[in-house]
């Protein structure tokens, strides 16, 4: 199965790392025309979109630069897919567990795939799930809602290197991605070519204590934090606008066969490998910036 991933950021490079049989482009795309000359060229059996804006420094840039994020996190999307439906090819899209705030209305508190995002403020968020409604229903396309990814290399875009600097971290429990699990679980995805939403996150919660804890347990038995809430994140002025948190039902994925690791287990094992990295002093930010 040749991949054909569009985008050459953090996940983009990193599922290529993954993928024997996956050609990258980090060409600008600002029309379909661009789109239809890749799929032309490489002739793939299956695209992931891994082009997105999610603003940098952080998700705080997005407010102060709308239009950008709304052309890259909504237009773009969009125009991918018409390509894709024009040459009949199989696109996964990268969709965010961001467009949720907060309990869900069910029992439970988790938000289910089908479910609708309720981003009132947040401008990252409202173009994520603009792209979700209107992208979602399309056959032969794949929304892949993915959070907080931590993974085993460290980076600047890891959660565990953003928890570990940060001074102050809010006291929050999330449903988070494991990176080497999601990177299975899209291969497997576009495998499938299945259609529809999917929650690409390890079933179970976490709490940002949980991991800082491994990381002391594991890294840097010296590291030291500020605990606050997410309310005082804004208030100190520390975001612009609070973040998302929320529980996320993976329904769809077991629907179909595919499966991720409990969240504790996977975080355990991946926390494991960070910490033998971090001795050898490896990181994939000097590979991306190379
Ligand atoms: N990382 C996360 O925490 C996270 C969490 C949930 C969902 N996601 C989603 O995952 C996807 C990938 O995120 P990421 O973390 O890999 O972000 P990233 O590191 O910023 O990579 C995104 C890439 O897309 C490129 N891009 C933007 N507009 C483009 C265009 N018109 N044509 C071609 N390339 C374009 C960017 O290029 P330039 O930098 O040159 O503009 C960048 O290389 C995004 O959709 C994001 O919303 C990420």
């Amino acid at each position: 199965m040749l991949i054909l991933i569009i985008g050459g950021g953090y996940i983009g490079h990193r599922c290529h790392d993954a993928w024997v049989e996956s050609v990258i482009s980090t060409d600008r795309i600002n029309s379909k025309e661009d789109v239809l000359k890749l799929l032309d060229e490489h002739k793939p059996d299956v695209v992931l979109n891994a082009a997105g804006v999610r603003g940098k420094p952080n998700v705080d840039w997005c407010e102060t630069h709308q239009l950008e994020t709304i052309l890259g996190n909504t237009k773009l999307p969009i125009t991918i897919a018409e390509a894709c439906q024009e040459r009949n090819v199989y696109l996964l899209h990268i969709g965010s567990g961001c467009i949720f705030y907060g309990d869900s209305p069910h029992q439970d508190k988790k938000w289910r795939e089908n479910d609708m995002g309720n981003p009132t403020e947040v401008t990252y968020s409202r173009t994520k799930w603009a792209t979700d409604l209107v992208l979602s229903t399309l056959p032969n396309v794949g929304i892949g809602r993915i959070r907080m990814p931590i993974d085993y290399i460290p980076s600047t875009n890891n959660m565990i290197d953003k928890l570990s600097t940060f001074p102050k971290v809010i006291d929050v429990e999330n449903s988070v991605t494991i990176v080497d699990d999601m990177v299975n679980v899209f291969y497997q995805l576009m495998e499938k070519k299945a259609s529809g939403i999917f929650h690409v996150t390890n079933p179970g919660t976490l709490k940002h204590r949980e991991i800082v804890a491994l990381y002391e347990e594991m890294v840097d038995p010296n590291h030291k934090n500020e605990w606050i809430t997410n309310d005082d994140l804004v208030k100190q002025g520390l975001a612009t606008k609070g973040r998302s948190n929320n529980f996320l039902a993976s329904e769809n994925l077991a629907k179909i066969g595919i499966n991720m690791r409990e969240v504790h287990e996977a975080m355990r094992d991946t926390m494991t490998k960070y910490a033998e990295l971090k001795k050898r002093g490896e990181s994939s930010d000097k590979i991306l910036t190379c």
